[in-house]
């Protein structure tokens, strides 16, 4: 079925820039949003019985992380078929209807590609297995022999991501890579067959009317794998500048400058956001209009809630995309993080990032002692509103506009993460923001369907979304409350800072007069009698005229 796009997100309406500039896109974790066929396991049906709920907050597009048929060692980031959908979640009619009601709704559709991996299940790496040394079939992935007697020792000492050896031997003695889970055997992106395959499947997508692709781990598809391979010591000692053999090599943008060609060669032309964990000075490539054109920054994730660090991050990122052409990224939480209402929930610890103290935490198991719910909430309503007005474009999290904190206390045998078992249990992984959703405080698995694949904790249904639908000071009203104001508001893409003589706050002014200003701290803000007429929204209310600590506020443009 072809089909093209018309649709027109909110705030393109008023500007002639392209819509993902400035877009707000949601991040749905498909098989923990909604379950409409009962099963425990979200669906696109279930996106569609909820289409409601993401129109009501305004986003502009969604971003559905991987909803193909996979075995889920990695939560669907295990593809076994890149042209489908997991029959648990679906099928290719579900999810035409599924696009066509987003887009009448005027809601774009990013998916998600998985190119550095597959799934062990995909039938390539099946016929790989099958096809014996040597073969055309290996050719596809990257196997070798291994060292020591018998070649019983894998190929090199390097560790997999998640833990563990990088090499899985197969059953007539060769290895194999994986730079992930055993279950996500690396493609060889040397190989014509793997590239041109890729680019069937992203025609395939955007022949289905889909908006735009969030890129897996870009950074990571093309290797120099000559022999001698280097030990892991002699990796990690060499710089990353283009030539790595593993890492953000130059020549990956190569494969995205022929993905570009395919993206422009529709109207309108489809979009790509990479996740590139690569040096700042580098990201501009990813971004640049040649490569994918946008590139997700993740330096919020790592910063604690203070106004020298915001501010420094945003300075950097806005001059990072000036220089690529694009515009910035503004992220606070994703399922791979622990949920940013609980990391700034947790007292800080000397040497570690806010990210790595949410882990630590977990790993700890939770203790309810050591968080602060409220404050955590408090500061994570204040950050968004933020980031929101910021001048480019904000990716929210599914459950994050119901102030959802992260689900510590999963018990073992439930957990889902590679991480955990390629640990051993040391790590808990990410399944703590991955807990299907709660909609309906009263109902059973509080509305999200059947008994849920990771368990909901109990104190899940305070943040339920028809009870908080109801209250126009929850944080589901606050969400759409801001995304409606920030579509009336949005401004071209500057900002100035105003200096506030204090180093507890920020404030800074868009092109067209609409300010934010965000109170760090816990002392209030007084604002002076034009402003507090001036005040849109508030995150903390206004008392006795000033925003109270830990608070956002936007103000109109005067006049
Ligand atoms: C990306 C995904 C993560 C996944 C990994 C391997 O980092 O965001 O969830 O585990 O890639 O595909």
């Amino acid at each position: 079925m072809t089909q093209t796009t018309t649709t027109r997100t909110r705030h393109e309406e008023a500007s002639a820039e392209p819509w993902w500039r400035q877009a707000v896109v949601y991040q749905i974790y498909p098989r923990s949003f909604a379950d409409a066929t009962g099963d425990g396991i979200g669906d696109l049906q279930g996106v569609l019985e909820r289409i409601d709920h993401l129109d009501a907050l305004g986003v502009d597009a969604v971003w559905l992380s991987p909803f193909y048929p996979s075995a889920l060692a990695d939560g669907g980031y295990d593809v076994a078929d890149y042209r489908d959908v997991d029959p648990r979640i679906g099928t290719l009619e579900e999810f035409d209807r599924m696009v066509a009601a987003l887009h009448e709704r005027g809601i774009r559709v990013v998916v998600d590609i998985v190119p550095n991996h597959s799934s062990d299940l995909h039938p390539w790496f099946q016929a790989a297995l099958e096809a014996g040394r040597g073969s055309p079939e290996r050719a596809r992935y990257i196997f070798r022999e291994g060292t020591g007697p018998d070649g019983a020792e894998p190929p090199t000492d390097w560790v997999a991501m998640f833990g563990g050896s990088a090499w899985e031997r197969v059953a007539d003695g060769q290895w194999y890579l994986h730079s992930f889970a055993v279950e996500q055997p690396d493609l060889a992106w040397d190989h014509p067959e793997v590239r041109a395959d890729f680019l069937e499947t992203l025609r395939f997508w955007s022949d289905r009317g889909v908006d735009g692709f969030r890129i897996d781990v870009a950074h990571m598809l093309t290797k120099d794998l000559t022999e001698p391979l280097p030990s892991q010591a002699e990796l990690a000692a060499m710089p990353v500048d283009g030539m790595h053999p593993l890492l953000d090599r130059d020549d990956v943008h190569e494969v995205y400058a022929e993905w570009r060609a395919l993206f422009d060669s529709y109207d309108p032309p489809r979009t790509a956001v990479a996740e590139a964990w690569v040096h700042p000075s580098r990201i501009h490539r990813y971004a640049s209009p040649t490569s994918l054109g946008q590139s997700f920054n993740f330096d919020l994730l790592e910063a604690p809630f203070e106004a020298a660090a915001f501010r420094r991050i945003i300075a950097d990122n806005l001059a990072l995309a000036h220089e690529s052409g694009s515009s910035s990224t503004w992220v606070l939480s994703n399922h791979d993080v622990v949920r940013h209402a609980t990391r700034y929930g947790l007292a800080a610890t000397e040497g570690a990032s806010v990210r790595e103290r949410g882990i630590a935490w977990i790993r700890e198991g939770g203790p309810e002692a050591e968080l602060d719910r409220a404050r955590g909430e408090r500061r994570a309503r204040a950050a968004t509103v933020f980031i929101l007005g910021l001048p480019g474009s904000t990716y929210l999290y599914q459950g994050e506009e119901l102030g959802l904190h992260e689900a510590a206390t999963i018990p073992a045998e439930a957990r889902q993460d590679p991480t955990f078992f390629r640990s051993g249990g040391a790590e808990l992984g990410r399944d703590g923001c991955r807990v299907p959703l709660p909609w309906e405080a009263d109902a059973p698995a509080f509305g999200f369907g059947g008994e849920p694949h990771l368990p909901q904790p109990a104190w899940f249904g305070e943040h339920a979304a028809d009870a908080q639908a109801a209250d126009g000071s929850s944080t589901l009203a606050l969400y759409r409350q801001a995304l409606a104001l920030r579509a009336a508001l949005l401004a071209p893409e500057g900002l100035e800072w105003v200096e506030t003589g204090r180093d507890d706050v920020l404030r800074f002014a868009r092109p067209n007069g609409w300010e934010v200003v965000t109170a760090f701290g816990d002392a209030a803000v007084p604002l002076g009698a034009d402003e507090l007429e001036r005040v849109v929204l508030a995150t903390g209310g206004i008392v006795d005229g000033a925003m109270p600590g830990e608070s956002t506020v936007w103000l109109a443009p005067a006049g």
